[in-house]
């Protein structure tokens, strides 16, 4: 385990509660990134979390972190330890995978990059805590048992802090949130398919903006 470990995942902590709401993006083409970042960073939307679920992910998370310095660009879908190697070299600032393989943990403890690891379940989080990463994302959250799942989970470890995403949208965004060892919600839903593909950037800066008035009052 990395010496530092306890200090990126308090500043991964700082980041994520100061977030509220991380969108989960999935870009599909490169054209979108900019724009999107921008739209989601009028909105009040600020830490981004770029999905490596199409071909141009790489290249659009370094287009936000060039050209739009006040997104807080990181990456999901991390799978394996060279995703993390390809996350930290484009220089983002934090990555998120949806699950915790041994292979994953082991990289993700040694490196410095402050990192989520994904979990479902109890011996997941026991394999995550065992290499210092004590703040998770908790995913797929609904399907998964949603908040009662959550509370149960907490029985046995009342210091775990959590990022849920899966089944997160405006109706139930306040009730996760509520929970006391959720830190942020994430999820896609500030980010419909069809509103980047059709450009609707000032749609998107509205439904962030609407949600952040509601989820994080000023
Ligand atoms: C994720 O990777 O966190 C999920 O795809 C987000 O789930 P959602 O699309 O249900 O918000």
């Amino acid at each position: 385990m990395s010496v530092n470990v306890t200090a990126r995942q308090e500043k991964l902590a700082d980041l994520v509660k100061s977030a509220t709401v991380i969108p989960v993006l999935t870009i599909e083409r490169l054209e979108h990134a900019v724009p999107l970042a921008r739209a989601l960073v009028a909105g009040g939307v600020r830490v981004l979390e770029v999905t490596l679920r199409t071909p141009v992910a790489i290249e659009a998370a370094k287009a936000m972190i060039a050209e739009v310095p006040d997104a807080i660009v990181g990456i999901g879908t991390i799978l394996n330890g060279d995703d993390l190697k390809r996350t930290e070299a484009l220089g983002a600032k934090f990555g998120i995978s949806p699950g915790a393989t041994p292979e994953l943990l082991k990289a993700a403890a040694a490196s410095d990059l402050p990192f989520a690891p994904g979990i479902a379940t109890a011996s997941e989080l026991m394999q995550a805590l065992a290499h210092g990463l004590d703040l998770v994302k908790f995913f797929p959250a609904e399907q998964s048992g949603g908040i009662k799942a959550l509370r149960a989970l907490a029985g046995p470890f009342p210091h775990i802090r959590v990022c849920p995403t899966g089944g997160i949208g405006e109706a139930n965004a306040a009730a996760w949130l509520a929970e006391p060892n959720v830190l942020a919600v994430g999820g896609s839903w500030l980010c419909p398919a069809a509103d980047i593909r059709s450009g609707n950037w000032a749609g998107i800066s509205a439904m962030c903006a609407r949600a952040m008035k509601t989820l994080k009052p000023a």
